[in-house]
Formats: C-alpha cells, sequence, structure tokens
C-alpha cells in the first residue's frame, strides 16, 4: 500500500472514535458471545480425549468464518483451514442455558456427515459459507478445495423446519469451481423470477462470480477484470500483521426486492477498494456471457474507505461492511452516494476482521469478527499464547432485517 493510504487510514482511525461521537453516529455495537477456542458438544468424554489424542481436535485451529440465523439459532461455518478441525457445520441454540462465553457448538446435520474421514463424498469436506431462506432451507457452500480432494465442490440444501433433512445436492463442474484450487467463499439467496444463489468464488486461479438456478440446477460463472484484487491495495496492516497475499472478489450482497427494475449484486475484492454492482436480470441469463457485451453493465460504484471481507444488505438497502485495516463497521445507504458512508463502530481490541454478517427476525443486525488471518498468515503455527478471546459475535439495533425479506 502506498505511503499516503496507510496515513490516511491511520488518521481516519485515530480520528474516527471522535468523529462519530460529533456526529452522534456510533451505534452500539456489543459483544453477545465470545469464544476462546470454538469447543464441540461432543458424544462423550472418552470421545473428546480420543479426539485430542489423535489430533483430530485442535482446539487453536478450529474458527468460524461464516454465519447466520434462524428462529432460535445461530448457524456456523467453519473453514477446515488447518488440520484438527472435526466440524465444518454446526450450530447452537440461543433458547438454552448457552453460556455467552464459549457456548459449545452442536455439529450439523450430525458428526457422520462432519467426519472427513468417511469415504463418502456425501459428508462435508469444507464449508466458508452458508444462508437461510425464507422457508428455512439452509444452503451450505462446501467449496473451498485448496487442496487435491476426491470429493468435488458442491452446493447442499437442508429443511430446517424437516430435521435438517437433505433436500437437494448440486455438484459444480470443474469449469465452474475448480475441484482443485476453487474457493466459493459467500452466498446470497435470490427468490424473484425462479430461485438463484450467487456464490464468489475467491480462488486465485479462476476468479469470478457463480450464479446457481434452482429451477435448471445449472451453475455458470461470471469473470472480469473488477473481481481481481487491486495490487495497489494489498499491505493493509490489521492489527500489526501486514496482509500481503491478493485476494480476488469475496464479500458480496444482493439489494432487497424492488417493486420495478431488478436487484443488484454489489462485490468487491477482499485486496480492493472498488465496489462494484451488476444487475440479477444480467446474472440469471446464462447464454448473456457467452459474449462479451454484458461487461459495460458491471456498474463501478465508488471506492470504500477500506479494505473489507464480508458485506451484508438489510432489506431497506443499507449495505454494512467490515472496514479491516480500521478494525472498523461502515454502513451505506444504497440510495445515497457511497461518499456518504459512515463509520458507526470501532474498537481496535475487540472488531478485529469484521467476516461476517447476518440478522434476526427482532430488527437486529450481527456481526462476526475473527481471527482468520491469523492462521492463514501463520500457515497453521500456533502456540499456546493463543488463549485469548478470538471471535466475537457483535450485535446492534437496526430496526430492519436481512435483504431477504420484504420490507413491510
Ligand atoms: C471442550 O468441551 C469439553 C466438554 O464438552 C471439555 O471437557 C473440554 O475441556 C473442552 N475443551 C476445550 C479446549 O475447550
Ligand atoms: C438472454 O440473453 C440473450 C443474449 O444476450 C438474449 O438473446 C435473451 O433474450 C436473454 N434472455 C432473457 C430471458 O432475457
Ligand atoms: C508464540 O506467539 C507469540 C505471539 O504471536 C510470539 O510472540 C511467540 O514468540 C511465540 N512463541 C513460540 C514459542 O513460538
Amino acid at each position: 500500500m502506498q505511503l499516503t493510504q496507510t496515513l490516511l487510514l491511520t488518521i481516519l482511525a485515530a480520528t474516527c472514535g471522535i468523529v462519530c461521537h460529533k456526529h452522534g453516529k456510533t451505534k452500539k455495537f456489543e459483544v453477545e458471545y465470545e469464544w476462546t477456542f470454538i469447543n464441540f458438544t461432543w458424544e462423550s468424554e472418552t470421545d473428546y480425549q480420543n479426539a485430542v489424542n489423535t489430533k483430530t481436535y485442535i482446539p487453536e485451529n478450529n474458527l468460524i468464518s461464516g454465519f447466520k440465523f434462524y428462529k432460535d439459532a445461530f448457524y456456523f461455518a467453519l473453514p477446515r483451514l488447518c488440520k484438527g478441525t472435526p466440524v465444518t457445520v454446526a450450530y447452537f441454540s440461543t433458547k438454552n442455558t448457552t453460556p455467552k462465553t464459549g457456548p459449545l457448538l452442536i455439529p450439523f446435520p450430525d458428526w457422520k456427515t462432519n467426519d472427513v474421514n468417511n469415504p463418502s463424498c456425501d459428508n462435508l469436506v469444507n464449508v466458508q459459507s452458508l444462508e437461510i431462506d425464507v422457508n428455512g432451507v439452509m444452503w451450505v457452500v462446501d467449496g473451498t478445495r485448496q487442496a487435491p480432494s476426491k470429493c468435488p465442490p458442491k452446493l447442499v440444501l437442508y429443511d430446517l423446519n424437516n430435521k435438517g433433512k437433505t433436500i437437494h445436492t448440486y455438484i459444480f463442474p470443474n469449469d465452474v469451481c475448480l475441484h482443485n484450487g476453487g474457493f466459493l467463499n459467500d452466498i446470497v439467496i435470490d427468490d424473484s423470477d425462479g430461485t438463484f444463489a450467487y456464490i464468489p468464488d475467491t480462488s486465485f486461479i479462476d476468479p469470478g462470480l457463480v450464479a446457481y438456478s434452482r429451477a435448471k440446477n445449472r451453475a455458470w460463472k461470471l469473470r472480469d477484470a473488477s473481481m481481481f484484487p487491486e495490487i495497489k491495495a494489498a499491505g493493509f496492516v490489521v492489527n500489526g500483521d501486514v496482509i500481503n497475499p491478493l485476494y480476488p472478489i469475496d464479500g458480496i450482497a444482493l439489494s432487497p426486492k424492488v417493486s420495478s427494475g431488478s436487484r443488484r449484486v454489489y462485490y468487491s475484492s477482499l485486496t480492493g477498494v472498488r465496489l462494484y454492482s451488476i444487475s440479477t436480470k444480467l446474472l440469471k441469463n446464462e447464454t448473456v456471457f457467452s459474449g462479451d457485451g454484458w461487461r459495460r453493465n458491471v456498474k463501478y460504484v465508488g471506492t470504500k474507505r477500506a479494505q473489507s471481507d464480508g458485506m451484508i444488505m438489510d432489506n431497506v438497502g443499507v449495505l454494512y461492511y467490515g472496514l479491516l485495516p480500521l478494525d472498523a463497521i461502515e454502513k451505506w445507504n444504497t440510495n445515497e452516494p457511497l461518499k456518504k458512508a459512515e463509520v458507526v463502530y470501532q474498537n481496535y481490541k475487540t472488531m478485529i476482521w469484521p467476516d461476517s454478517f447476518c440478522f434476526d427476525n427482532s430488527g437486529n443486525v450481527y456481526v462476526l469478527a475473527d481471527e482468520i488471518y491469523k492462521l492463514i498468515l501463520s500457515k497453521c503455527v500456533f502456540n499456546s499464547s493463543q488463549n485469548y478471546v478470538k471471535y466475537r459475535i457483535f450485535k446492534s439495533f437496526t430496526g430492519t432485517q436481512s435483504y431477504l425479506y420484504t420490507a413491510k
């Protein structure tokens, strides 16, 4: 990153506390849940001891990267970045007397399906994100294959209103998501004019935006320069660590349903500050992408204050995203120019790497801040000094719902 940009970010970071207060815009984001180590509801003490002894479970290697809320529970994606990660999808119910510190996660749909040693490719291999539609169907993106795997990347749909029953599985062909090197990172669901999912592929080799049609049971991929990393945005600093890898398209958000016109998918590269959008009318049409003409419909929206990971839009068109080098959350009302976006929360000690967002149905937005980058940068080399809180779920009242729900 250029020095001027680093300086600018530092100044912004230093002043926001004051600036945000001065404008009376500081929204309260409060920690709801936090973890030092992600741990599970083991079937027995023996199972737990065995998992520890055989290094099937290495506590410090387990992390959560994506989450969504449905009814009374949070559902989590736990990518297997490192060894010793026995579970890749799990949940916990907020209704129970779960402690707010270190609630144990329950493997979803069960232990067996999470077992990577089981030879069946019906198992969940490496899940980075998930989304739950308005009917309670959870769409699980099992699509990270950074090393040779005999199981191709897939999308699995579970019915949360029917005991988590599997209702559909779709295998991504290699030309949509590389079976060795694909990195399906996030997902939004569009249930207007048929049911579609849009999924960014953060692959270093073949980045792009994947569209999946439930009716056709087919997926296709858009590749565009707007989905590449921005070299100039590399080398930003998070909590003292320099982030050098060049990550392409990463966070995406879908605008809410409107009475006229089509919805838009917003996206940005992780190593990047430029925000783009594209109409879903285009994304839904598989044949458009055989030509080149569609590229003029990729809209450059503007430049964000900083690099971000996940993002989410609510049902009145307000976009929330993290500002990674600033340990902050920004919000932008998409009905206004991007330069009016405002930092709504900042905390150098706790809001480290805001990664994923979700809404409940009581008007709250949640953000998960994790230290995913530490495991990536250290290549899973850890030591006992990691005995501190690394994962936090913050909550803030917005009075809105997610983009999936029609505004009343
Ligand atoms: C994980 O949870 C089990 C109980 O289910 C407990 O015995 C164990 O100490 C916990 N381990 C860690 C690393 O938190
Ligand atoms: C899809 O795109 C093709 C090529 O641009 C166009 O001919 C066709 O009419 C489009 N289909 C729909 C349903 O918009
Ligand atoms: C453990 O990690 C800390 C913080 O990253 C580092 O300062 C320390 O040198 C490490 N210790 C060992 C034994 O690697």
